[in-house]
C-alpha cells in the first residue's frame, strides 16, 4: 500500500472492529459504481474502509484489478485499521491523513489530475463513537475531547470552558438545532464558573439539568444528543470542511465521473443538495431575470432526484443508519 502521511498513532480498537463494521448504504453506493479498466476513486472519508473494500471487491469480481483508490481520513486510528482491512488490495490503495477540504492537494501529491468516482460518507465512524476515550459519546464517560484529528490543538473541553455564553448558544442552536440552546449555554457557563467541565458525563448531566422535567420525559433521544452533535461539528469545523470539499470536487471529476455523498445531518444534506442542484442547472440567475446574464452551464446531471434512505433490513441490522441520506451526481461530458 502506498501509505503517504500514514499515522503514527497506535490503534485504539481491535483489528476485528474493521471486519465487523457495517458501512451505511453499502449496496446502494456500490450500485453507482461501474467497474471499468483504469478507474481512479477517492474515498474522502475512509473510516474503517468498509465502502472502499466494497468498491475494490466489486472491481475484482468483474476481473478488473487496476482500479486505484485514494483514501483520506483525518483520524489516524481509522487510517491504521482501514490500511489493515485493505491489505489484500495494497498495490491499488493510497492513503493520506488529511482533511477532505484538501482533496485537490491530495490528488496532486500522488500525481492524479482527476477522478472517476468519489464518495464522502460524512460524520463519525463507529470506531470514534464507540471509543469513550475519544469523548464523542455522552453514553460512556470519557475526556471531553471530540477531535477527529488528534493532532489538532483545540478540543471540546477548550470550547466548552472557553467560549462565551453567546458563542455556545449560537453553536448549539445552529449546529444542533436545539431549541433550548440558550438555557443549555447558560447552564454550562454557570457550572464552569465553579470548576472546569472536563468529561462527557459531566457535560451530559449539565445539559440534562437544563431541560425541564416535562420535556425530558417526552424526549425521544437523550437531552444531550443535539448539544454533543453541535459541539463535535464545531470542534471539527465540519460545515467549513464540507463547503470547501463541495466547492472543489465537481471540478476534479472526469466527464462521466460520479460523486456520492452520505449525510446524517439535515444541514449537511442541504449543503449537498444545494450544490448538486445548482451544478445541474444551465443558468443560476435569480428567478424572473428576463434573460440569462450569468452564463452558467450545467456541470453535472443528478442521479438521485430524492435522497436514498436505508431500507428496513439495513435499519434492523444497523439502527445508527437511520438518518443517512445518499445523493449522487455525474459529471457531464462537455468540452
Ligand atoms: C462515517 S465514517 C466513514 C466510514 C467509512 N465509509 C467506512 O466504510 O468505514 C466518517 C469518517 O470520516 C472522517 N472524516 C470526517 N470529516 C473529515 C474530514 N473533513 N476530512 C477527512 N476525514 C474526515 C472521520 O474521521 C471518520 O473516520
Amino acid at each position: 500500500m502506498a501509505a503517504e502521511n500514514m499515522t503514527d498513532e497506535k490503534e485504539s480498537a481491535p483489528a476485528c472492529l474493521a471486519a465487523m463494521h457495517l458501512p451505511v448504504l453499502r449496496r446502494e453506493v456500490l450500485n453507482f459504481f461501474e467497474p471499468r479498466p483504469g478507474l481512479r476513486c477517492l474515498d474522502a472519508t475512509l473510516g474503517l474502509g468498509g465502502h472502499a473494500e466494497g468498491l475494490l471487491e466489486k472491481a475484482w469480481a468483474a476481473g478488473i484489478k487496476d482500479t486505484e483508490l485514494l483514501g483520506l481520513d483525518r483520524d489516524g486510528a481509522a487510517l491504521a485499521l482501514a490500511t489493515q482491512r485493505l491489505s489484500p488490495f495494497k498495490e491499488q490503495v493510497h492513503t493520506q491523513r488529511r482533511p477532505f477540504s484538501e482533496c485537490d492537494q491530495a490528488l496532486r501529491e500522488i500525481g492524479w489530475e482527476n477522478l472517476d468516482f468519489v464518495l464522502a460518507d460524512l460524520g463519525l465512524s463507529s470506531l470514534q463513537l464507540d471509543s469513550p476515550e475519544r469523548g464523542f459519546s455522552f453514553s460512556a464517560d470519557g475526556p471531553l475531547d471530540m477531535r477527529m484529528d488528534q493532532r489538532q490543538e483545540k478540543s471540546a473541553a477548550d470550547l466548552v470552558n472557553g467560549a462565551s455564553v453567546r458563542e455556545l448558544q449560537n453553536i448549539i442552536l445552529a449546529l444542533g438545532e436545539e431549541p433550548l440552546a440558550g438555557r443549555i449555554a447558560s447552564a454550562i457557563v454557570e457550572r464552569r464558573s465553579k470548576a472546569a467541565i472536563k468529561d462527557t458525563e459531566d457535560l451530559a448531566r449539565i445539559v440534562e439539568s437544563a431541560y425541564p422535567a416535562a420535556r425530558r420525559a417526552k424526549a425521544r433521544n437523550h437531552p444531550a444528543t443535539r448539544t454533543f452533535q453541535a459541539l463535535r461539528m464545531a470542534v471539527n469545523n465540519e460545515e467549513g470542511e464540507l463547503e470547501a470539499f463541495l466547492n472543489k470536487i465537481i471540478g476534479l471529476l472526469r466527464p462521466g465521473g460520479r460523486v456520492l455523498a452520505i449525510a446524517f445531518h439535515s444541514l449537511e444534506d442541504r449543503a449537498v443538495k444545494k450544490l448538486f442542484r445548482a451544478q445541474a442547472k444551465d443558468c443560476l440567475c435569480p428567478a424572473h431575470t428576463p434573460r440569462c446574464i450569468c452564463g452558467h452551464k450545467a456541470q453535472v446531471r443528478l442521479l438521485t432526484a430524492k435522497p436514498i434512505r436505508p431500507g428496513e433490513q439495513e435499519l434492523e441490522a444497523n439502527p445508527r443508519a437511520r438518518s443517512a441520506r445518499l445523493r449522487a451526481a455525474e459529471r457531464l461530458e462537455r468540452e
